[in-house]
């Protein structure tokens, strides 16, 4: 990578492109899960989640949701403007999986009529907390204008992905997205990779997402190949 290194999360490293405000985005083969409690490597994760988000962020911007994307630049590899992130996590849910079953004891798989979404604190050494509106105003992480257009592209972007999903088999269960801000305006940025979304094949309910290395399920390279088939066809 020709740039110099400016981060490197868990899923990705961050390098400067030469131009400025626009910087460009690694996706490794590492996995972590459990706030990186767990640990290893999906032989072309980064290849796979590459290319899934290239091509969903491409959907959503055709569809009028403005993302930071610009262009695949290698595999592994995208330029996409810099932003100034908000460090929220926002968990859209169409399905009861995950955390949301612990929670409630809803049985996995039971159908949400309407989206549930929820905000997360970016914070690992405070395991990523879930907060209420309040808690975001005490942080001063976003006022109420703020908070009601996360929530607004929230639900937009899960309208649009749900149908891309479903026309290829497969049930978005939940996902989670990450925002930040280009001369004001919000802007979706991080991924949209079977990382960041749970997908079910929508015929046998089977599980083609990260929860395969999670709950070591086995199949977990196919399971990635599958879903960038799917989105590429
Ligand atoms: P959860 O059920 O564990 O709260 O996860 C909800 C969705 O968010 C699921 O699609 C996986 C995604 N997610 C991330 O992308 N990063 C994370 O750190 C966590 C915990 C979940």
């Amino acid at each position: 990578m020709s740039g110099e290194l400016l981060y490197e999360g868990k899923a990705k490293k961050v390098y400067q492109s030469g131009e400025s405000k626009v910087v460009i985005v690694e996706f490794k083969d590492d996995a972590t899960a459990f706030n990186g409690a767990k640990k290893g490597q999906i032989a072309d994760k980064g290849v796979a989640n590459a290319a899934i988000s290239a091509k969903l962020f491409q959907l959503l911007e055709v569809r009028g949701i403005a993302t930071h994307f610009r262009e695949q630049l290698d595999s592994r590899s995208l330029k996409v403007d810099w932003l100034k992130m908000i460090p929220l996590e926002v968990v859209v849910r169409n399905r009861v999986a995950g955390s949301l079953e612990k929670r409630t004891g809803l049985k996995e798989g039971t159908v949400l009529e309407q989206a549930v979404v929820e905000l997360y604190l970016k914070n690992d050494s405070l395991g990523d907390p879930l907060l209420n509106d309040d808690h975001i105003r005490v942080l001063g992480l976003a006022g109420p204008e703020l908070l009601s257009q996360l929530r607004t592209q929230a639900h937009r972007i899960n309208n649009i992905l749900q149908q891309f999903f479903e026309q290829r088999n497969l049930i978005l269960v939940d996902f989670k997205l990450e925002f930040g801000l280009r001369d004001n305006q919000l802007v979706l940025g991080d991924e949209i990779s079977p990382d960041t979304c749970r997908l079910w094949d929508q015929t046998t309910l089977k599980k083609l997402d990260k929860d395969r290395f999670r709950r070591d399920l086995g199949s977990v390279e196919e399971a990635y190949r599958e879903v960038l088939e799917r989105v590429l066809s």
